[in-house]
């Protein structure tokens, strides 16, 4: 039978990378398909080049729009594709828009459902992601777990546990899979940044959407910047939000366009500090040992925060968060949380298998 990756987003694309190098070497049938959620050269083709994921044998190109059109864009175009293509299980990963509506398809094409990275939950329902995250693990057949507090969240909402396998973090994967690629000094010197720097994403619709938070957003960075440089590669969503809303190439702020991966893992691991609302990159400066400053009331992956370098800040807490940090204060783990060491492909390639000897 055939495995059909359902990918559309940047951080999709970072965490399918080592799922398919790993099925890719278990000798399994496997083909990918692109939703077109994320389309720029930045957005997209610069992952699969740089991580070695396959050309997608289809690409949907679906597109931008609001979370109704783009979802039912989405649910359309995929029917259409999963009808078609008829493969003996799908995989989706993470918690966007193209997660949920091939979640969605496949249910009611009957076709079994594997979901990676199950079971985060930020218990804040505004959160476009906790809805299809919530959504998606209700409906997919085999879970594939992170931590250990995801498949306490998935047995409390009463997943049966044999669908559930704890494998660790993909995302990680790729990371430790690249780390010798990663060049801090080349890419600070690329970038115009001091020896010491930070680095800054923000795209969540809570932090950018609307006009009032971004103009928090950006007199909290503009506040940091006077402590430390910013790197600020911005994501499409918020480049002209933010821009709008006061973040300005002031001294100390560095606007960049979105990075490729290396180029941005390579800034990362160099920080000093990282600034961010993006569910990756805290789990990626969790392992790298590098501090992060989450911009968000919530978090679906805590233990970014009780084993790892992460702490979450309001808007007039980052400033002095920041001083602290700089002073050195905080300790840093020796190592990642658990099963976060390169090995979670394989180990979604083992389950995948034996299911696949099961079912045909
Ligand atoms: C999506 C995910 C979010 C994830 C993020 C990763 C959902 C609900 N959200 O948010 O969970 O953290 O991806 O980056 O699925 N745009 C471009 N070029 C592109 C893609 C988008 O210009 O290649 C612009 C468009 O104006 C678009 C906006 O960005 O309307 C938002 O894109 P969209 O895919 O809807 O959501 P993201 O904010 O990227
Ligand atoms: N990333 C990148 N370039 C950038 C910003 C992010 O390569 O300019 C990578 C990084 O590895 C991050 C991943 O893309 O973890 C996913 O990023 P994003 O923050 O967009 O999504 P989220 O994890 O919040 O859903």
């Amino acid at each position: 039978g055939q495995v059909l990756h359902v990918v559309g987003t940047r951080p999709n694309f970072v965490k399918a990378a080592p799922v398919v190098a790993a099925l890719r070497a278990a000798g399994c049938d496997q083909a990918l398909v692109h939703t077109g959620q994320h389309y720029d050269e930045r957005m997209s083709d610069v992952f699969f080049r740089q991580l070695g994921l396959p050309e997608p044998d289809t690409d949907l190109g679906v597109g931008s729009g609001s979370q109704a059109r783009q979802t039912a864009d989405l649910l359309v175009a995929l029917e259409a594709e999963l009808t078609a293509r008829a493969p003996t299980l799908i995989l989706v990963y993470g918690d966007v828009n193209s997660t949920l509506a091939a979640a969605l398809v496949a249910a009611k094409l009957s076709i079994p459902l594997a979901h990676v990275e199950a079971g985060l939950r930020s218990f804040d329902m505004t959160m476009p992601e906790e809805v299809n995250r919530r959504l998606v693990d209700q409906l997919a057949d085999l879970l594939f777990a992170t931590s250990p507090e995801a498949v306490g969240h998935l047995s409390r909402e009463g997943v049966d546990p044999a669908r559930v396998h704890l494998v660790g973090n993909p995302m990680i994967d790729t990371l430790l899979g690249h780390l010798d690629r990663f060049d801090p000094v080349a890419a600070r010197a690329a970038y115009g940044l001091p020896e010491r720097y930070g680095v800054v994403t923000l795209h969540r619709p809570a932090n950018v959407d609307d006009p009032e938070a971004a103009r928090a957003a950006a007199r909290a960075l503009t506040e940091a910047a006077a402590h430390l440089d910013l790197a600020v590669p911005l994501h499409p969503r918020s480049g002209a939000t933010l821009r709008a809303a006061g973040l300005a190439d002031a001294p100390g702020i560095h606007l960049l366009e979105p990075l490729g991966y290396v180029e941005f893992m390579s800034l990362v691991q160099g920080a000093a500090a990282v600034i961010t609302d993006s569910g990756g990159v805290q789990e990626e400066t969790t392992v790298l040992g590098v501090p992060c400053l989450t911009l968000r009331s919530t978090t679906e992956r805590p233990v970014t925060v009780t084993h790892g370098t992460n702490r979450l800040v309001r808007h007039e807490e980052l400033a002095p968060a920041l001083d602290k940090v700089l002073a050195g204060t905080a300790t840093v783990p020796a190592e990642g949380p658990p099963l976060w060491d390169g090995k979670a492909g394989p180990r979604i390639a083992r389950v995948l298998t034996r299911w696949l000897e099961s079912h045909g």
